[in-house]
């Protein structure tokens, strides 16, 4: 993690307009001018005055992330916009407060090292790391209730919401989850500070884990190569007397991030930064819009236009350049590099139809976006026996069709965007351990979408690497 400077720490509380009137880029935006917006995805909070006072105590609270990390962050995407680096963003679906333990963050945390080192070696660029987690609660979802056995209930939107159990008592949204999401996002971030700057990232240790990996992966021999490249590298270093002990060998930066659904949340949490005046949303360092809730007119674009953090926003089949184009002026008027990342999420078979016309058309009006290619969420299905699952195949196909893409147009494909969790669930089908569809009861944890398990994420960090040393 970034390391918080004092100054950085001086932010005073949002809910008013800044005193000096609205942002320079971003006219007529205050904190609160998403209301006047129509706002999709919100829950129906039984109890208002529940909801004010949980929002009044978010206030209070001190921010989870600082300005500083956030404009940092920033610079790194920038590089990533000019095709200097590639951005790693993984994580879960939905987070959940109880599986939020030590073990499991932990646990997390080590797949998206080991996938980082294997990137970073064969593109022999930077790998900019950034989690969903520590405070990826809220999902958007398709119908707002539930119905089994003619009983229907308000449909779970993520735990910073309601209880995914199926009585009404769970179901109704408890704003008091607001408070509980931000101390598991706090508890969380706590310890991935500690992790990442404590020795557990030292990457002589995360090598070794990924030989491990390879060891017992029956795509092994593929891997071989690669790994013994970084074998060969380390010693390298060493024998030059290069100081292995040194920061940049033990310690990683790795950013939170999480969609900015709920807006009384992220408005909660949003402070004037002391240093440059700019608002920020201090819930985590970068924050992106779902494909439920793009509407460049719509309260979640009208919220995130004005912070100043790095932003995405997910673009779907249906999207077209024109309304592509028109998140990139709402968002990024002054095409800062860095600000604004456009994730696609279109499905195998469907990037060059789809995806093309928007990434020439930003191309040719010189935005300076970061590209992002998430394969999971338009290759998502269910099976003849009810399970949501996805096949590795596909996933790996639409990074493919990513990148044949950008080749075509001579542009830097920027990064990935991943479901995965550091647990062996059976959630997605394939991979190098080939799992298959009677498997996928075995250990089907999800509250929400199928996530890779930390095998099928080296699986896919490994062939990722193979694609991206050919676009090097
Ligand atoms: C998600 O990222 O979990 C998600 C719901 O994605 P999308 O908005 O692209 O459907
Ligand atoms: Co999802």
């Amino acid at each position: 993690m970034p390391t918080p400077t004092l100054s950085d720490d001086a932010v005073s509380p949002s809910g008013a307009p800044s005193p000096d009137g609205s942002p320079e880029h971003a006219p007529g935006w205050h904190s609160g001018s998403w209301t006047g917006r129509p706002a999709g995805q919100q829950p129906e909070w039984p109890d208002p005055a529940a909801l004010s006072e949980s929002l009044a105590e978010l206030r209070r609270r001190p921010p989870l992330v600082f300005a500083g990390e956030a404009r940092r962050l920033t610079e790194h995407l920038a590089r990533v916009s000019t095709g200097n680096a590639f951005v790693l963003q993984a994580g879960d679906c939905a987070e959940s407060f109880e599986l939020s333990t030590a073990d499991q963050i932990r646990d997390r945390l080590k797949v998206i090292l080991q996938m980082a080192v294997v990137m970073q070696y064969s593109a022999g660029l930077p790998i900019v790391k950034v989690g969903r987690i520590a405070g990826q609660f809220a999902k958007p979802r398709s119908k707002p209730t539930e119905t089994r056995d003619g009983v229907t209930l308000p449909i779970f939107r993520g735990h910073i919401v309601n209880d995914i159990a199926f009585d009404s008592q769970s179901r109704t949204p408890d704003p008091s989850r607001l408070l509980q999401a931000y101390n598991t996002s706090a508890a969380t971030l706590n310890l991935l500070r500690a992790f990442t700057r404590g020795g557990y990232a030292d990457l002589r240790q995360v090598h070794t884990w990924n030989q491990e990996f390879v060891a017992s992966s029956p795509a092994g021999q593929r891997y071989e190569t690669l790994a013994n490249g970084i074998d060969a590298a380390l010693r390298f270093m060493n024998a030059c007397g290069l100081d292995t002990d040194d920061s940049a060998m033990r310690q990683v930066e790795l950013y939170t991030s999480h969609e900015a659904l709920l807006l009384g949340y992220e408005e909660a949490l949003t402070r004037t930064d002391s240093i440059t005046g700019d608002w920020y949303d201090c819930s985590a360092h970068m924050l992106w819009i779902g494909e439920r809730t793009r509407e460049p007119d719509g309260a979640h674009v009208e919220f995130l236009r004005g912070v100043h953090n790095p932003i995405g926003t997910k673009l779907g089949p249906t999207a077209t350049p024109d309304e592509a184009l028109a998140l990139c002026e709402a968002l990024n008027p002054k095409q800062i590099p860095g600000r604004l990342t456009l994730i696609s999420r279109v499905g195998a078979g469907n990037v060059s139809a789809s995806f093309g016309p928007i990434l020439r058309a930003v191309t040719q009006a010189g935005h300076p976006v970061v590209w992002q290619c998430d394969p999971m969420h338009g290759n998502t299905y269910t099976t003849d026996e009810g399970v949501k699952t996805r096949h590795f195949d596909a996933i790996l196909a639409e990074i493919q069709e990513y990148f044949a893409v950008h080749a075509a147009v001579g542009t830097w494909p920027g990064g990935v965007h991943l479901e995965i969790t550091g647990d062996a669930v059976t959630e997605c089908i394939g991979g190098g351990d080939d799992l298959a569809k009677h498997q996928l009861g075995d250990r089907y944890e999800t509250m929400c979408d199928p996530r890779l398990n930390a095998r099928q994420s080296l699986d896919l960090a490994f062939i990722a690497a193979e694609l991206l040393a050919e676009v090097i």
